[in-house]
């Protein structure tokens, strides 16, 4: 028997063994998506802050704000993988409420420092926080960490036109086709940004206004933290707000400068979970899009998920309703779906997972069949050319080439060899209320339907298991075996009742 093939891929997934990557880099998808998102630059003279502090009262959860999950992932690791793709001199992340989670998740990458706001008294405030750490940049790039749809390149055309125009304050601004909740740019007559103005302290002229601040600055760094220090709590929110270094600027005699983005879904801020969710539609629809573009079949877009960091292989079909998430791979020429759920599963190419089928950490090796109604739990790995039919549940079990389990059986804790027929409704019993034993079935089985193998047992290679089987000792290789079964009998005469139709 071997098992060579799906030990080996499934440790990929599983990172068990050693890796095998230039083979999963041809089957899986050339570039992952992210890759493509996020391009690597160069800024050594930039410190960047990352705010993440806030509590997110908006999202009414326990969970911070930043650890919600847009398409599966954390809000923060967006941010983060932009800004790190600048390659600054360093980044410091602030954060407050419910700050251990939030270091627990992101772990400590050796350019990142973690600042804390004890208190949550406003963006100006928290930059104010990082003073201690920030020393021997030219400017610092200010960012929210809730903006995940922002890409590398906005930043550093920022970050560009700051220097270009020899700026001292530098804001990102957009135009989204609601800017309600955004704080709006003011400007004077002659278009030079005055101040800008938080949706709470606006009057009824600012709040038509329609440019907006992403809260993405670049700052000198030789000015910043006296303009921080400068600025007071007077307004709506009673909170020392960021964009008020604006005017404190312009009043020292230094430059403001406002760089609009063309894309105002990219500084989409999430505050509430509203907003969580249109942000993820629009995450959903680029990466769709993304993958078509490289050649995968999506049939009806709107109803697929597809999680930021799941690859798909060329020619491959993703019908209707289908969900594919986490770590998924599936490889070239498949068929999956409609409403097929995969999570964290490896499909190798030319694979078909029929209609409501579940897998769930599972491998699935080339040709092979699967469904209608499967179910693969963790650790099940099927080589190429299984067939798992309507209502089979396969759990932890390798099962070899070509064999097939077409219709209603359990599958757990189990070894099964090539070329086998699993007849229906087989079921290993692999559980005895406290502990799980083993089932080893060789190359070459035939099992008969409605089978029970009753674990610890194994079945040698060619062995047939006559139907309705109980099979509580080992199984010698080829001849029948079959449970004793009881005499058929005949009872002449009997009828059986019958429904007055009348
Ligand atoms: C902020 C800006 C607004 C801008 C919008 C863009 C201010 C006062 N407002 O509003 O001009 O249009 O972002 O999305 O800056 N944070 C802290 N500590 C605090 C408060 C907030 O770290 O004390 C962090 C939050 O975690 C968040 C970010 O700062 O990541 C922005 O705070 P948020 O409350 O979301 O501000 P908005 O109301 O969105
Ligand atoms: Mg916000």
């Amino acid at each position: 028997m071997d098992f060579f093939w799906c030990r080996h891929r499934f440790a990929l997934l599983f990172g068990r063994e050693g890796s095998d990557n230039h083979k999963m880099i041809k089957r899986g998808n050339p570039i992952h998506i992210e890759d493509h998102m996020t391009k690597k630059l160069h800024y050594p003279d930039l410190q960047v802050c990352v705010l993440a502090a806030g509590r997110g009262k908006r999202m009414r959860s326990n969970l911070p704000k930043v650890l919600h999950k847009v398409l599966g992932r954390p809000m923060i690791d967006y941010i983060l993988q932009t800004v790190e793709s600048l390659t600054p001199k360093a980044i410091a992340v602030v954060t407050g409420h419910a700050s251990e989670q939030v270091r627990a998740h992101v772990g400590q990458p050796a350019n990142l420092e973690w600042v804390i706001q004890d208190k949550q008294l406003g963006t100006g405030h928290a930059v104010k926080q990082c003073e201690e750490v920030i020393r021997d940049v030219r400017d610092v790039l200010i960012v929210c960490g809730d903006t995940p749809l922002l890409r590398t390149e906005t930043l550093a055309t920022l970050v560009d036109e700051h220097r270009q125009r020899q700026s001292d304050v530098t804001v990102l601004t957009a135009e989204p086709a609601n800017p309600f909740g955004y704080g709006r740019i003011v400007r004077d007559a002659d278009g030079r940004v005055t101040s800008i103005v938080e949706e709470k302290d606006a009057d009824e002229a600012q709040r038509a206004i329609h440019e907006v601040s992403s809260g993405i600055y670049c700052v000198r760094f030789e000015v910043l933290f006296e303009l921080l220090h400068a600025i007071g709590n007077r307004n709506a929110q009673g909170e020392y707000y960021l964009p008020d270094i604006v005017p404190l600027a312009l009043t020292a005699g230094q430059s403001v400068e406002a760089v609009l983005m063309d894309d105002a879904d990219e500084m989409l801020g999430v505050n509430d979970r509203v907003h969580l969710a249109h942000v993820e539609d629009v995450m959903q629809r680029q990466i769709i899009e993304e993958w078509q573009r490289r050649g995968v079949t999506i049939e009806k877009p709107d109803t697929v998920r597809i999680e930021a960091s799941v690859k798909i292989g060329m020619d491959t079909v993703i019908q209707a309703g289908c969900y594919l998430l986490g770590a998924t791979q599936v490889g070239d020429e498949c068929r999956i779906g409609p409403n097929a759920v995969l999570i964290d599963a490896w499909v190798d190419d030319r694979v078909n997972i029929f209609a409501f089928s579940h897998i769930h950490s599972a491998a699935v090796g080339a040709d092979a069949l699967v469904g209608p109604y499967a179910r693969l739990r963790p650790e099940a790995r099927l080589d190429e050319q299984v067939h798992i039919g309507n209502f089979v549940e396969v759990k932890k079990a390798v099962i070899g080439e070509g064999s097939k389990v077409n219709h209603l059986s359990y599958i757990g804790d189990a070894t099964i060899g090539r070329d086998c027929n699993v007849g229906a409704g087989t079921i290993t019993c692999n559980y005895d209320g406290a502990n799980k034993f083993l089932t080893e079935i060789g190359d070459d089985v035939f099992i008969g339907s409605d089978t029970q193998l009753v674990a610890p047992v194994r079945v040698g290679d060619g062995a047939t298991i006559g139907a309705g089987s109980t099979i509580t000792r080992d199984v010698p290789a080829d001849g029948l075996t079959l449970s004793e079964r009881n005499p058929q009998r005949h009872v002449e005469g009997w009828q059986r009742p019958k429904k007055d139709r009348r």
